[in-house]
């Protein structure tokens, strides 16, 4: 049988984009597949944690021996988060929506016939990994993600810092390296320790490969 390393641990993983309202039928979203976050839940799984998965709107099936909470926006993962507390691991890969609009129209906008143009005012939504990483019941182990096109090291660093984060996975996201949506990453890990420049991979690998990590910490 395959060994357990993560047996006993409660784990959460965020994963997908968040879909923000701006009425009942349009939303603001981003390039996110699931496919990175759904990939280390399920290797979480398989080494033996109990998972919940927060999972934004995605295409893809629950992962097997994972539970899955589904939500839309970014303060039903964050809600869903907190609620999956405590835990021991806590690993951010949703592309959550950096802002929702501001007072989403309960009725679906219509055209006007003037030609006037809505205009969208947004507000910040709650940035979840900073919330966990400064949270009274802190995880004992935290990873965000740094989906980047530029800097993608120095950003990466100043992000572990800012957001209390036990590693930054960083990735390139620039449309040329067709990460977001795709099935490969090249990906380095941030740490306290230093840079971990990790070759480019199946998502899948990058998830075992960071599952061991993890694991590693708990030995
Ligand atoms: O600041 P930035 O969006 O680049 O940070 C990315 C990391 O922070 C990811 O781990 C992502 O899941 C997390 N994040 C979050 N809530 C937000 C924005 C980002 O949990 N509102």
């Amino acid at each position: 049988t395959a060994p357990k390393p993560l047996a006993g641990k409660r784990a959460i993983v965020t994963s997908g984009p968040t879909h923000e309202p701006i009425d009942p039928v349009r939303y603001i979203a981003n390039r996110s597949s699931g496919t990175q976050g759904h990939a280390i839940a399920a290797a979480l799984a398989r080494a033996g944690a109990d998972v919940t998965l927060v999972s934004g709107p995605v295409s893809l099936d629950d992962p097997r021996g994972v539970r899955t909470v589904h939500v839309e926006r970014a303060e039903e993962m964050r809600d869903a988060v907190l609620l999956a507390l405590p835990a021991d691991i806590a690993v951010m890969v949703a592309a959550v929506a950096d802002w929702r609009v501001a007072s989403a129209s309960g009725e679906k906008i219509k055209k006007q016939a003037d030609g006037a143009t809505p205009v969208l005012s947004l507000t910040e939504n709650p940035d979840i990994l900073k919330v966990i990483g400064h949270h009274a019941r802190r995880p004992a182990l935290v990873v965000g993600f740094a989906a980047e096109t530029n800097n993608v090291e120095q950003n990466g660093r100043a992000k572990l810092e800012r957001k209390g984060a036990d590693f930054i996975v960083a990735n390139d996201v620039s449309p040329e390296t067709g990460i977001m949506g795709g099935a490969r990453n090249r990906v380095a890990i941030i740490s306290r320790d230093g840079i971990d420049r990790w070759p480019d991979m199946g998502k899948d690998e990058v998830a075992e490969k960071l599952v061991a990590l993890i694991a590693e910490r708990f030995k």
